[in-house]
């Protein structure tokens, strides 16, 4: 552990303990991430929460940098706990939404990230609908940092740690816990993500839903296309087999538009099958947590009882999202190239 952020003429509440972490330019995805990268990352989102325990939630550690939220799609979960992340460690936050800016006159996704790099911004956060947008970036952008909140149906990288960093602080591990992720699986960048997170932090990960809402490319049906660190992610329909004994629930959300596209029998068979539900969580392992990254369709895919219940931790997600996030920004500005 060192102690880093305090300014020399700094009083010692302007403190913050964080762990070294490795020196990273971007956060794309967890694949890319060792087991050893996330427990620093976890670590320094513990000494984050610190700070935003206190009275007065401020440290200078990003004064004088300037980060860009660019959303291409609506959230509020993600950008406002970023604008909050770098506002607590003093950076400049800009938050630009699409609409009022020039990509309504056509302007491509590259020339905007050029144009916000041109600025001198240090960091862009960007969420996009297309899969691969955040790489793009990555690729042609030489002075900035990226972090990808959200793209498409790939990742969503963030979540999948604040996520990560949830469960550790309630269960104090996570190596061995199983960890049931049930819902529209396939369509869900939240959950691909958590897949590489808590496989790669030793937890057993089994996939649950209709087969139709099921990434079975996993599985290595499409060509045995299958990273063998995820081996042993299983995929099973049974809601009620799969929550045996779990130590985590995570319902997602079912997207609308699913239910046009003919991914779902009805949604009544649905909820009868795959809702999260008080009955089906007397399976899981007492103490179990039910999570959910948001936002909900309550009595979907997850009960109102169980979603504001006990086991529920689903606020405690939103508010650990700060955390992380302050600590991947501040990771991303101190990177050393
Ligand atoms: N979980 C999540 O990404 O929520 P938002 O869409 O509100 O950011």
């Amino acid at each position: 552990m060192s102690l880093i952020g305090a300014m020399e003429s700094a009083p010692v509440s302007d403190e913050m303990v964080v762990s070294e972490m490795p020196s990273r330019r971007h956060v794309l995805d967890l694949d890319d991430f060792s087991g050893t990268e996330i427990t620093a990352v976890l670590d320094s989102a513990k000494g984050m929460a610190e700070v935003l325990g206190r009275d007065i939630k401020k440290v200078p550690a990003l004064r004088g940098r300037v980060v860009v939220t660019l959303f291409y799609e609506a959230s509020t979960r993600t950008r406002i706990s970023f604008e909050e992340a770098g506002k607590v460690l003093s950076a400049d936050v800009i938050n630009m939404a699409t609409s009022g800016s020039s990509v309504e006159k056509g302007e491509s996704l590259l020339n905007t990230a050029l144009t916000i790099q041109a600025m001198g911004i240090d960091t862009i956060v960007i969420r996009h609908p297309h899969s691969g947008a955040p790489y793009l970036l990555a690729r042609h952008l030489d002075r900035v940092g990226i972090i990808n909140a959200g793209d498409g149906m790939h990742a969503h990288p963030t979540q999948a740690l604040l996520d990560l960093f949830t469960v550790r602080e309630k269960l104090g591990s996570l190596k061995g816990r199983k960890i049931v992720i049930v819902g529209d699986v396939l369509h869900s960048r939240v959950a691909r993500s958590n897949v590489w997170g808590f496989t790669k932090m030793g937890a057993e990960v089994v996939l649950c839903g209709p087969t139709t809402l099921l990434p079975l490319d996993l599985l290595g049906s499409d060509g045995g296309r299958i990273p063998s660190e995820l081996a042993s992610v299983k995929m099973v329909t049974d809601l009620d087999r799969a929550i045996e004994d779990a130590d985590v629930v995570m319902a997602l959300r079912l997207q609308e538009e699913r239910q046009q596209g003919g991914f779902l029998p009805s949604l009544r068979e649905y909820i009868r099958r795959w809702q999260v539900t008080e009955t089906r969580l007397q399976r899981a392992k007492p103490g179990a947590l039910v999570m959910h990254p948001g936002p909900m369709n309550e009595g979907i895919e997850i009960s109102s009882s169980i979603a504001h219940g006990g086991s529920s931790v689903i606020e405690e997600q939103v508010t650990n999202g700060v955390a992380v996030r302050m600590a991947l920004l501040y990771q991303i500005a101190n990177r050393s190239s």
